[in-house]
């Protein structure tokens, strides 16, 4: 088992790494919280597979375990089904000291810790996360929130959980495309503070616990220096800027990983065009996410993703910030005007 420690200036946690550790989820809840019951917050894909085990674990270390089901896909992270959620703890009569646990990948983490972080101004919240885009990143770092129909995460909080449990087993069943997703993700901490993980990624010499360890180092060190995204923490955010515009032009039928894919591309060809980073190093990354099976280009023209983006980015004081990479392992954040904004765009789009 791999254990990376989380100090989160609000509250310090492990993460937990490793084949066949659902298992012990139950003893691990037990040593970590003050829980008698906990509620466990699924998918209907997720939950047929791993709930059971889940409920098991939690019985068998005295806990009492109740399950909560919602469909799954990205709808499910709505204010509607927040609110059953709410309605659910508040009926099974849970208190603060109880515990939900969100058994699941980023949809169920997200929507179950923002309804732990607000059920009764907090309870106790465990991530399980079962997809590698969750074990990599939305499980740690405490970002919780449902989407509103003007856009997506407009509600949520900052609330760390208590424990996140990452049983690689479960990763076994995940869809082949959503696990090629989460490898954008891994490859996005690669270029961004990781020139070994890089390279064992283009080697293929790598095992997945080690891999989901690294990202999560990384993400930690992050978020103890800046928990709440107002500093280095956007630096996680490579790929992400041009990589939302592309998401959304796509209606959603690009899964965010592959549209983050498509954004790191772009910076990569806008980042040599400006002489911030070198072709060959800008290649490297692009022939890593295709060797991940991973788009790196798109059909939108630079005005379709700049109006993309005016609808979705804010700019703090007339800037939006750009993550750009310097080489592979070290990025910079770049403050942009949106006339410069466009220019990145459009040089990002072409080949060199
Ligand atoms: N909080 C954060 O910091 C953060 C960071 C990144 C992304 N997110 C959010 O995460 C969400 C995306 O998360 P995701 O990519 O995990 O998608 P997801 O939760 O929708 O899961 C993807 C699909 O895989 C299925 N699935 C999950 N685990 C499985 C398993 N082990 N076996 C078989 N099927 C399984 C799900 O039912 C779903 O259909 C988005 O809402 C995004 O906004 C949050």
């Amino acid at each position: 088992m791999k254990i990376v420690t989380v100090r989160a200036p609000s509250g310090h946690y492990e993460v937990k790494i490793g084949a066949g550790l659902l298992a012990s989820l139950g003893a691990e809840i037990r040593a970590c919280t003050a829980a008698k019951r906990c509620a466990v917050i699924s998918g209907e894909n997720v939950f047929p597979l791993y709930g059971e085990a889940a409920l098991d674990s939690l019985r068998a270390a005295g806990l009492e375990a109740i399950p909560l089901v919602f469909p799954a896909g990205e709808e499910t992270k709505c204010l509607l089904r927040y609110g059953e959620l709410l309605r659910f703890l508040a009926e099974n009569r849970f208190t603060r000291t109880d515990c939900v646990v969100a058994l699941g990948g980023g949809v169920t983490g997200d929507l179950a810790g923002f309804a732990a972080a607000t059920y009764q101004r907090g309870t106790g919240f465990v991530q399980v996360p079962t997809t590698l885009l969750a074990a990599v990143d939305s499980s740690v770092g405490g970002k919780t929130a449902v989407n509103l129909p003007e856009g997506k995460n407009q509600v949520g909080a900052f609330y760390q959980p208590r424990l996140v449990l990452c049983d690689t087993d479960t990763l076994t069943t995940l869809p082949e495309r959503e696990l090629r997703a989460g490898y954008a993700e891994v490859i996005k901490y690669a270029v961004l503070g990781d020139r070994v993980l890089f390279e064992a990624l283009e080697t293929e010499t790598f095992e997945l616990p080690a891999v989901i360890e690294s990202c999560v180092r990384q993400k930690a060190e992050i978020i103890r220096e800046d928990e709440r995204d107002t500093g280095v923490r956007r630096l996680l955010n490579l790929g992400h800027t041009f990589g939302h515009a592309v998401e959304s032009r796509s209606g959603y039928a690009l899964l965010h990983g592959e549209a983050v894919a498509v954004g790191m591309a772009m910076i990569c060809r806008a980042a040599v065009k400006k002489g911030l980073l070198s072709e060959s190093d800008s290649e490297a990354v692009i022939a890593l996410l295709a060797a991940f099976g991973l788009p790196t280009g798109t059909d939108d023209t630079a005005d379709m993703l700049y109006d993309a983006l005016l609808l979705d980015k804010k700019f703090s004081g007339g800037k939006l910030h750009l993550i750009v990479p310097r080489a592979i392992g070290r990025c910079e954040i770049l403050p942009v005007t949106p006339p410069e904004l466009r220019d990145w765009l459009e040089a990002g789009l072409h080949e060199q």
